[in-house]
Order: structure tokens, then C-alpha cells, then sequence
């Protein structure tokens, strides 16, 4: 284990599994407390246990994010107990994956519930956490976005729209806590080989053959690039999108 991150709070929605695990993983590995946080308290469970076996720190959090304000506050709460103070690290990393639909399939409920999870809990997440950050004078906000938050795709309107809205809350944010030592990033990863997402390989063919590196990223390459902006390394990032695509944002 190595020590970037010795004796900092991290709090990572979405982490009893995919991409938001690793990130928990990864970011205790590097020292963190970590707050682990989902609706499933037993794989959140089994998160916060592997990474004890190894030597880190991690708590579950129980909250479903769809809950709104109540919920939310709740969770910000526990995560400001277990820290004693202000985070120093936040990762907004949950979010509904929709499978691809025609928008006119789109039924209300589901615009509903996708941007209550992927949009607004972020939102008061952050306008609960970055403040206490803000007036200690120092603190890390990470946003999970996505390649599909970067460029149209058809079929994927609502799912687009709401890791585009992602994007746009981190330069608002970026602006509005760096010049109280709050850094706020993004990192938009493409096609990342979670057990779910690997299930959908036949799908996502086409779309990695266009990759320039012209394989998937793993859930552990994009959360290196969190820790990343995470720690000192990353001292005078702002605003930045780090994207773990292969190269594929950029052709
Ligand atoms: N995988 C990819 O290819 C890919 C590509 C680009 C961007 N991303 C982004 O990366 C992030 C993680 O994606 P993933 O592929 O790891 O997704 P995933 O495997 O579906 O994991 C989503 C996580 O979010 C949690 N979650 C979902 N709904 C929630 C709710 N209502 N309240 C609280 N937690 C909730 C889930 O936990 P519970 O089930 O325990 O609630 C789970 O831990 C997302 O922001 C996604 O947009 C993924």
C-alpha cells in the first residue's frame, strides 16, 4: 500500500460495485478512510470487508439516492460523523445506467427517476459537502461523467443528457469553491468493462473498434485517474475533464 492519501476522508457514491468499488478500492489503498455508499447494504458490505482485508479503512453508508433531500442530507451526515469534520474527499460516482431506447420510448418516470440520481444528488450532495471543505480551505470534488456526456448518441438522449449535465456542474463548480481550495473535476470514462457492462460486449463492438487504443477501459484504469485528481499531484487542476477512453474523445 502506498500512502498519497494517509489520513484523508473520501466518500464515494455507487461503490457497493463497478467503476465507484474500484474507485473505493483504490483510493484506500492509497490510505483514505473510505465512506462506501449504495442501497445494497450487503455488497456494500463485502466492499468495506475486502478492503479491510487488505489493510484499508472503509464504513458503509446505507442511501438510495432516488430519495432526494432527505436522503442525501442523511448520507452527508454519516459521512461528516465518520470523518470528524469536513470531507476531504468526494467522489459523485452513482448513476442509473439506462439501456438505449428511442426518446419517444422514454416513459416519464424513468426521465424522472434519471436525472433525480445522476443529476440532483450530485447537486445537493455537493451543495452539502463543498461548502465545510470550502471554509477549512481545501478539498477534492470528483463527477463521474462519460463519453456519452461529450458527444450525441442515438438512442441515449435521457442517459446523455444527464453525464452532460455532469460535465457542465463541474465547471460551475470549479468556479464557484477553486478560490477557496476546492478543486472540482471530472473524469469521463468510455466503454468500462464492469461485470454489467462486459455482458454487453456484442453491443459495444462497434463502438470499441472505433477506440484508438481499441479495447474497453477496466473499472481500476479509471479509477487511477480519480486518486489522481484526488491527491497533491493534482494540486492546481480545476475544472479539468480526464477522460479514460482509449482515445476516443479526442478522433
Ligand atoms: N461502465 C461504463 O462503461 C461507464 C462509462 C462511462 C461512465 N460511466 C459512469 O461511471 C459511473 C459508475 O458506472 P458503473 O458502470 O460502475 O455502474 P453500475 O455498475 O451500475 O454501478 C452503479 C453504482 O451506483 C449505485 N446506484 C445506482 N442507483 C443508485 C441509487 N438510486 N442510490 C444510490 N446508489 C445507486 C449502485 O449501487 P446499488 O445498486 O447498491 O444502489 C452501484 O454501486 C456512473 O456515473 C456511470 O455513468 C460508466
Amino acid at each position: 500500500m502506498s500512502a498519497r492519501l494517509q489520513g484523508r476522508t473520501a466518500l464515494v457514491t455507487g461503490s457497493t460495485g463497478g467503476i465507484g468499488e474500484a474507485v473505493a478500492r483504490a483510493l484506500a489503498a492509497e490510505g483514505a478512510h473510505v465512506v462506501v455508499s449504495g442501497r445494497d447494504t450487503a455488497r456494500g458490505e463485502k466492499v468495506v470487508a475486502s478492503i479491510a482485508e487488505r489493510g484499508g479503512q472503509a464504513t458503509f453508508v446505507q442511501a438510495d439516492l432516488a430519495d432526494g433531500l432527505p436522503a442525501v442530507t442523511a448520507l452527508a451526515a454519516a459521512a461528516h460523523r465518520l470523518a470528524g469534520g469536513p470531507l476531504d474527499i468526494l467522489v459523485n460516482n452513482a448513476a442509473m445506467l439506462i439501456e438505449p431506447r428511442p426518446t419517444a420510448e422514454v416513459e416519464e418516470d424513468l426521465i424522472d427517476r434519471a436525472l433525480a440520481v445522476n443529476i440532483k444528488a450530485a447537486f445537493l450532495l455537493t451543495g452539502l459537502v463543498a461548502p465545510a471543505m470550502a471554509e477549512r480551505g481545501s478539498g477534492a470534488v470528483i463527477n463521474m461523467g462519460s463519453i456519452n456526456g461529450l458527444f450525441g448518441l442515438g438512442g441515449s438522449a435521457l442517459y446523455s443528457t444527464t453525464k452532460a449535465a455532469v460535465h457542465s456542474l463541474t465547471k460551475s463548480w470549479a468556479d464557484e469553491y477553486g478560490p477557496s481550495g476546492v478543486r472540482v473535476n471530472t473524469v469521463a470514462p468510455g466503454p468500462t468493462f464492469t461485470d454489467k457492462i462486459a455482458a454487453m460486449a456484442d453491443y459495444l463492438a462497434p463502438m470499441i473498434a472505433a477506440i484508438p487504443s481499441r479495447r474497453p477501459s477496466t473499472p481500476e484504469e479509471v479509477a487511477a485517474a480519480v486518486v489522481f485528481l484526488a491527491g497533491d499531484d493534482a494540486a492546481n487542476i480545476h475544472g479539468a475533464t480526464l477522460s479514460v477512453d482509449g482515445g476516443r474523445a479526442a478522433v
